[in-house]
């Protein structure tokens, strides 16, 4: 394979400036991280502690193998909202290795009101449990959980992705033979307690972790028995009696040996794939941030991106003379066989169908897709209508939609339109979706948006006049609000915020999870030709 050639000038006056720039947006992305993870309320993590619990990122790091690394999805859920009064949306959710297998973790936070559940943590859970299913990954649930969220009931209970989508999917995940562990190490209550009781295997931690249905108090209140929370559901009841649980541990760390021990006993059907040593890019990944597109309306060639995340910076390329907009290549990433598309300006009808013609290619020799996602949309015009964008627009899409391979996305600059879809945005289910802090998603830019609306309600007056000015001003600064990286990730639109320098890294766990089932046959539905 040719090695790219950077054409980069990285002391250019451009180069460093939007490294400046980057840096900016990146040091306050960490900041908001720090203020998630280090920023829990310090009464409710002494009253915690005292209770002799770990908080539930120390339980997940006892219970994957030491030295390997956690991939964090949605830290930064919630931010910004509800008064920042549910940090990481009060659950922690990711990918980690235990006995070398890539498992999905989802581990309430107590200290977070009691771990309960608002709309986002359980949007957080269910994403967690698809990416199990997606990949046939085991799921582990650290349960210490107050349930739903009381005063948001009517955003968390009636709905068909709200609290009664966590119990439906273990039904399902099971029915897909994924095991699910539950480590109960704390409270699961009402809805909670099916967590547990849907589990292949469920450990309890004694005089700590309680199962019931409904509570002492709604016990008390519906048949008058007073009786205590250990008597009605503790450790030793549903051991020995109710049989709910099957493992009795004497504390947190007991069970989450128990945990890693009844994970040693599966054996997934892998995906075969020929990986290779592991090669570093021949330019830094540091380099990166002097490129990422913090100026949307300048064209960045996505080579110079592909060069500093693939190894030793090789790139097969596909159809490089054609349709130059989308590129196409094959590469490796930590020796992971990898096909990517990245865009290099708007999708015409030629890159439509270099794109579609590469993702069958992807499908055919089993090889995982990136998307490399930095578009305004497809072309617009008399023209290009007549010619038939749509037609060609909508091959794509079809081949996005239905590629047989895992696709991982990562948004690196702008994301808007029918560009998302066609680049595999979350509604076209790829395995992982990421977001640079630099990124922008919506429906369109701000500018045009507001241009729109003018157009439609004030045809006749020009763009200068006052009316139009007072029109357009409120869109263009929500669309500049809602559009931020920071706000997709808080509403889980996406599987978190990276750092561009840990794309490589990041893509690469997305590749070695994804080969926990058989990839399947490439079926694609009707090509409109
Ligand atoms: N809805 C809303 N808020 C809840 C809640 C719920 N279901 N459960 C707990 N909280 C809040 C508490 O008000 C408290 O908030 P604050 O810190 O701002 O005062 C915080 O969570 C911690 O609760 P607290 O009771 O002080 O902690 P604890 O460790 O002693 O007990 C629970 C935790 C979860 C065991 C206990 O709060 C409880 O039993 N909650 C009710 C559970 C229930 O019946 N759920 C049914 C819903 S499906």
């Amino acid at each position: 394979m040719k090695r790219i050639v950077s054409n980069i000038d990285t002391t250019s006056g451009e180069f460093v400036q939007n490294k400046e720039n980057f840096l900016e947006i990146r040091d306050a992305y960490h900041e908001k991280l720090k203020e998630v993870i280090h920023g829990l309320r310090a009464d409710a993590v002494k009253k915690h502690k005292a209770k002799g619990k770990l908080l539930a990122r120390e339980r997940i790091d006892l219970l994957i193998d030491e030295k390997t690394p956690f991939l964090e999805l949605s830290t930064l859920a919630a931010y910004g909202m509800y008064d920042n009064n549910f940090p990481s949306a009060g659950v922690v959710t990711g990918i980690g290795v235990i006995h070398g297998k890539e498992t999905v973790i989802i581990a309430n936070d107590a200290t977070v009101k009691g771990g309960t559940y608002i709309e986002e943590g359980i949007k957080k859970h269910i994403r967690a449990q698809e990416i199990a299913l997606q990949n046939k990954l085991p799921c582990v649930y650290l349960v210490d959980s107050g349930g739903v969220f009381l005063p948001e009931q009517a955003k968390v209970f009636p709905d068909r992705f709200h609290f009664g989508r966590l119990f439906y999917n273990q039904a399902k995940l099971s029915a897909m033979q994924v095991p699910q562990i539950s480590v109960v190490m704390g409270s699961c209550t009402a809805g909670g307690a099916y967590i547990p009781a849907m589990s292949d295997e469920t450990i309890i931690v004694k005089n700590q972790g309680t199962i019931f249905i409904g509570g002492p108090p709604l016990v008390k209140a519906a048949t008058g028995e007073t009786i205590t929370a250990e008597e009605l559901g503790g450790a030793l009841v549903h051991t020995s009696e109710s049989g709910v649980a099957d493992h009795l541990a004497e504390d947190e760390g007991e069970a989450l040996r128990i945990c890693r021990d009844i994970l040693s006993t599966y054996t997934p059907d892998r995906q075969k794939i020929d990986r290779i040593p592991i090669e570093e890019p021949a330019y830094s990944a540091e380099e990166l941030y002097g490129l990422a597109p913090v100026n949307l309306r300048k064209s960045i060639d996505a080579r110079e991106i592909i060069a500093r995340i693939v190894d030793g910076s090789y790139f097969h390329e596909f159809k490089k003379n054609y349709a130059p907009t989308l590129i196409t290549g094959f590469a490796h990433i930590m020796g992971y066989p990898v096909g990517i598309l990245a865009n290099k300006g708007v999708l015409f009808s030629e890159s439509s169908l270099k794109g579609a013609h590469f993702i069958q290619l992807c499908c055919q020799r089993k090889i995982p897709i990136l998307f490399l996602q930095n578009i305004t949309g497809f072309i617009v015009g008399k023209k290009y209508e007549h010619q038939g964008i749509a037609r060609d627009g909508a091959k794509l899409v079809h081949a996005v939609a239905n590629a047989s391979v895992p696709k991982i996305t990562v948004i690196i600059g702008g994301s808007f339109g029918a560009g998302n879809y066609a680049m595999a945005g979350r509604a076209f289910d790829p395995n992982l979706l990421f977001m640079w802090p630099n990124a922008k998603i919506s429906v369109m830019g701000g500018e045009q948006a507001a241009k729109v609306l003018a157009q439609i309600k004030y045809e006749n007056l020009p763009d200068d006049d006052p009316k139009v000015m007072e029109l357009k001003r409120p869109v263009i600064e929500k669309y500049e609000k809602e559009g931020a990286a920071i706000y997709s990730t808080a509403r889980l639109w996406d599987d978190g915020i990276i750092d561009p320098a840990d794309t490589r890294k990041v893509v690469a766990m997305g590749i070695a999870m994804s080969l926990n089932r058989k990839y399947g046959k490439p079926s694609f539905g009707v090509f409109r030709m």
